[in-house]
């Protein structure tokens, strides 16, 4: 695609309030933490949404309640960006993503206010959308990589700065840039638990990069590196036995790096006999596993996570990104609207 328009999927249309959008949130399949280094990432946009609707009003509210900008660093933000001189909005925001546990909420909430706010601002190219998504988390969350915010704003299975597939955007910040290829959908079932235990990215983050800046790091990250080429490989041959040893090699990784939790090693012996592979999913310390069950026990893996008390979903690919709610986006239009 030489303007990379169609694969970067359809921009942000105009719109005006009541205006609502929603997002998808992300499954980090391969390469977490390197990745903000500037390493190979393969992830993908999950079924799970967060929805926002926008409504003026007479100051801002988020669901009901007044004051919010100071409380929540990621809508100060996206209005610093996107709504410098806009008037006062009243949010209301329902997700089936559970919060902090690394699949996607924060990016899917920027994602969902960033598609309303560019929407009333008169529309946005949506590489556009992307970098600015990014901004407004990593402003809010002062560190990371734009793999989320791009997951969810694109939509589909994407390989960031792993040169295969078909580039739809890049993009860059001080230190480094991401190039981002959409990929092929196997259309495999994947099957997500979240471990209940509360953790943030940023502190998870600061301290696996300290162990990449240490004695030994380079040979580290280049172990990250290349576990995910390998993975990427085998998922686009659909070698789905190739992608779980890729998984498990990535998981022991993560564990050696420290962002492995009891509580996720339960979950993963649990989920094994089942499946190909699995391994945590995100920034870790907590948070979700990602698994692949072998060929009709998706349901089995599922029932092998929930007997240890914690909600589990089996997932597919969603290939459509972030976009408005209403005529020409995914639902209904909002009462009003
Ligand atoms: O915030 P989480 O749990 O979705 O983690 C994102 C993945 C990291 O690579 C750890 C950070 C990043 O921004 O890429």
């Amino acid at each position: 695609m030489s303007d990379g328009i169609s694969s970067a999927g359809p921009p942000i249309p105009p719109g005006r309030l009541p205006l609502g959008a929603r997002s998808p949130g992300k499954c980090i399949l391969f390469g977490e933490h390197a990745v903000v280094r500037g390493e190979p990432e393969v992830l993908f946009a999950i079924d799970l949404y967060t929805q926002i609707v926008a409504r003026p009003a007479e100051a801002h509210r988020l669901n009901g309640s007044p004051d919010p900008v100071a409380r929540h660093p990621y809508l100060a933000r996206a209005l610093a960006e996107l709504w410098p001189d806009g008037s006062p909005l009243d949010l209301t925001v329902t997700s089936r993503l559970p919060k902090s546990a690394g699949l996607g909420s924060s990016a899917a909430f920027v994602a969902a206010l960033s598609t309303i706010l560019a929407s009333v601002r008169g529309g946005l190219d949506r590489a556009e959308l992307a970098r600015v998504a990014y901004r407004i988390e990593q402003g809010a969350q002062g560190v990371g990589s734009p793999g989320d915010t791009t997951a969810v704003v694109a939509g589909g299975l994407l390989g960031v700065n792993a040169g295969k597939g078909e580039p739809i955007w890049a993009v860059a910040d001080d230190g480094h840039r991401w190039e981002v290829r959409r990929l092929p959908d196997p259309g495999w079932t994947w099957v997500i638990g979240s471990s209940g235990v509360p953790r943030a990215t940023g502190p998870a983050v600061a301290g696996v990069g300290r162990l990449f800046d240490a004695p030994g790091g380079p040979g580290r990250l280049e172990a990250f590196a290349e576990v995910a080429r390998s993975g990427l490989d085998a998922l686009l041959g659909e070698d789905r036995e190739g992608v779980g040893g890729q998984m498990r090699r990535n998981q022991a990784l993560l564990r050696a790096v420290g962002v492995s939790h009891p509580r996720l090693e339960a979950m993963i012996d649990a989920v094994a006999p089942a499946c190909w592979g699995e391994k945590l999913t995100g920034a870790g310390a907590g948070g979700s596993i990602v698994a692949l069950p072998r060929a009709g026990r998706e349901m089995e893996a599922v029932r092998r996570l929930t007997r240890l008390g914690v909600p589990a979903w089996a997932v597919r690919v969603t290939a459509g990104g972030a976009d408005t709610l209403g005529a020409g986006g995914p639902g209904p239009p909002v009462s009003g609207a």
